[in-house]
């Protein structure tokens, strides 16, 4: 009903998108697919501990084609746990 809903009120593709009052990001990820690859959504919401849950929730879709991070690995106490950890945010053959 919400991607109904969203699609009817013109989201679409390489659209940015804010979602306000986020929560755990339930709305952003469907305009997230919705704008694709070309297109953002920005979530927020008063609470701290719903923003980190949207971010985990995110991270664990594996949204990204590549990372990079120059000059940040020196300073990891566990780098190979960090890059580990980054590539769960790949998508896959990313
Ligand atoms: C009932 S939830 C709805 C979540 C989401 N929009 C959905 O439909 O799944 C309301 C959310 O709005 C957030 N919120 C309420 N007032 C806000 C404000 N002034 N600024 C940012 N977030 C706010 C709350 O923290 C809560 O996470």
């Amino acid at each position: 009903m919400t991607v109904r809903l969203l699609d009817q009120a013109g989201v679409g593709p390489a659209m940015r998108v804010l979602d306000v009052g986020c929560e755990n990001g339930d709305v952003s990820i469907l305009a997230a697919r919705l704008v694709g690859e070309e297109g953002e959504v920005v979530g927020i919401d008063r609470e701290a501990r719903m923003l980190k849950a949207a971010r985990e929730r995110v991270r664990d879709l594996g949204l990204f084609d590549a990372i990079v991070g120059r000059r940040v690995l020196m300073y990891q106490t566990e780098p190979v746990e960090v890059v580990r950890r980054l590539a769960k945010s790949l998508r896959p053959g990313a």
